[in-house]
């Protein structure tokens, strides 16, 4: 059986690249609901009804397991999901716990959409792990849109993210959280804000070990081949030009690092 891969749009490619690497022994449905992207500043309700709809079409494609490759979706219906469905769901939370704990005294800033930053989830993972209250945030919603766009031109996201981060003293972070799944497509150029040793971090290894630990615990693993599947909001991708953009994506990925 296959493993289901839902964001968005193609931002749970970072995700999926990891999947890839970590458990390159299965094969995956990635489906990416492109006729509904952005989530991350739409109502509760209207993505409750996205994330449904993506979840019922891979339901019938009979999955093992789905990851909700998407933290926006994940903060507003995860638990939703999972009471519905019958197979085990892993959803995606900003790291934040392990950039606390690599800091040292240094402040760490989460990147996030909007919906995440101000959903429940979020505040209440803050209240736990944010005790000495060093953790800042800032919304970028605008990078789902360049991804979507495949607008990675330096100059342009550059003066984006200038403008978000100009009024921040940079120097006190000694963490940046990719709260988004779409950003660490950009992960080179919001590394060039920072000072050296700051550190990027994101919660797509973290997921992944999460699912692979489910699949052994199911007696699971090892079921497939490292084939993938693409959907677009219910309609399988056949045409070369999208299956050659997420293919250069996953490239751009690995050259993120
Ligand atoms: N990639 C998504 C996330 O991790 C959603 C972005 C969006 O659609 O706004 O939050």
């Amino acid at each position: 059986m296959r493993i289901g891969f839902f964001d968005s749009g193609i931002g749970g490619l970072s995700v999926l690249y990891e999947a890839l690497r970590q458990l390159p022994c299965e094969d995956y449905l990635y489906y990416a609901d492109d006729a509904n992207v952005p989530y991350g500043n739409k109502s509760k309700e209207e993505i409750r009804s996205c994330v449904f709809k993506a979840v019922d079409f891979l339901a019938k494609m009979d999955i093992k397991a789905l990851v909700v490759a998407c933290n926006t979706a994940t903060s507003v219906a995860i638990q939703d999901i999972r009471q519905k469905y019958g197979f085990p769901i892993i959803g995606m939370e900003p790291a934040v716990k392990p950039a606390v704990k690599s800091v040292d005294g240094k402040r760490v800033l989460v990147f996030a959409t909007p919906l995440t930053l101000c959903e429940s989830k979020f505040i209440c993972l803050l209240s736990q792990v944010d005790i000495h209250n060093t953790v800042d945030f800032l919304p970028l919603q605008e990078l789902v849109t360049f991804a979507e766009a495949y607008q990675f031109d330096r100059a342009v996201i550059m003066s984006y993210l200038n403008g978000c981060l100009k009024d921040y003293d940079l120097n006190q972070y000694g963490a940046v959280v990719l709260g988004c799944t779409h950003f660490p497509f950009f992960k080179n150029h919001i590394r060039a804000f920072f000072p050296k040793g700051t550190v990027i971090v994101d919660g797509n290894r973290g997921t992944v070990q999460n699912l692979k630990n489910m699949l052994t615990y199911m007696g699971k693993l090892h079921e497939g081949h490292g084939h993938v599947e693409y959907y677009r909001s219910g309609h399988r991708v056949i045409d070369d030009h999208t299956m050659e953009r997420y293919m250069q994506l996953l490239k751009k990925i690995d050259l993120c690092g």
